[in-house]
């Protein structure tokens, strides 16, 4: 679903993505690993675009070369983003924080797709309520919801559990899930919580500095790796 070939980016003067190459299969979960700052974000940037990349190729479903689509045709083509922090509009109503997902879609629908509010009903039940006074358990199934309202067919999600209560935490690995088993979505996760990433990913990309460094089915994610990747 997405290949990515010997990619670099800097901030600057800083090198923070070496010569990266990642293998996203169809149908699956991916997870991306690794402690803090090794360029995750930023990995997930550079897929829509909002980073800058100095060289590499990023080629989405039927060989299309991302890198030279903009940002929006990059979410048009089908790709879903939920970036870390959440960043839903505040003072919109959920409804219209929904609404801003349509645009995006290449077919012009304007009607939110029920799917959305089948896999997160508090969303339906609080519709009109304004994204600022979600709970973030809340605020993140929103996010989520307006990545999937253009009916992506690659969902990226950047620590969607990070700071929320373990039943959100729960329900959102259980949507994971049913949209890659019901849906047929491939999704690509950054997680660093390993409970989560075992129950809910079918395989793992350890990074370390910029790099990926282990991969492997999630079955293949030993004791050994982590403690030398994962554990601070
Ligand atoms: N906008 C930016 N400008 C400069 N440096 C940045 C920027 N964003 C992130 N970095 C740096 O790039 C590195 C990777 O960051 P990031 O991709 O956010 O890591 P992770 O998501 O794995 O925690 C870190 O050293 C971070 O400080
Ligand atoms: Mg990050």
């Amino acid at each position: 679903m997405l290949t990515i070939d010997t990619l670099n980016q800097y901030y600057g003067e800083s090198h923070t993505l070496w010569d990266l190459d990642l293998e996203v299969p169809a149908g699956e979960c991916t997870c991306v690993m690794g402690r803090n700052g090794v360029g995750k974000t930023t990995l997930m940037k550079a897929i829509m675009g909002e980073v800058g990349i100095a060289s590499g190729s990023i080629r989405f479903a039927d060989d299309v070369e991302l890198t030279r689509q903009r940002v929006e045709a990059r979410s048009r083509l089908g790709i879903g983003y939920v970036p870390q922090g959440r960043q839903i509009f505040p003072l919109l109503t959920v409804e219209e924080n929904l609404r801003t997902g349509l645009a995006a879609r290449s077919d012009g629908l304007k009607r939110i797709p029920e799917r959305i509010y089948e896999l997160f009903p508090v969303l339906e039940e609080m519709r009109h309520r304004r994204g600022g006074d979600l709970s973030g358990g809340q605020q993140q199934q929103l996010a989520i919801g307006r990545a999937l309202v253009l009916e992506p067919r690659l969902l990226i999600l950047d620590e969607p559990g990070e700071g929320i209560q373990p039943n959100i935490v729960t329900l959102i690995g259980e949507v994971i899930r049913r949209l890659i088993q019901e849906d047929g979505l491939t999704v690509l996760l950054v997680e660093q919580k390993l409970p989560f990433a075992r129950k809910y990913a079918d395989r793992f990309v350890i990074m370390d500095r910029g790099r990926p460094v282990a991969r492997g089915p999630i079955g293949e994610l030993t004791d050994a790796l982590i403690r030398e990747h994962l554990t601070v």
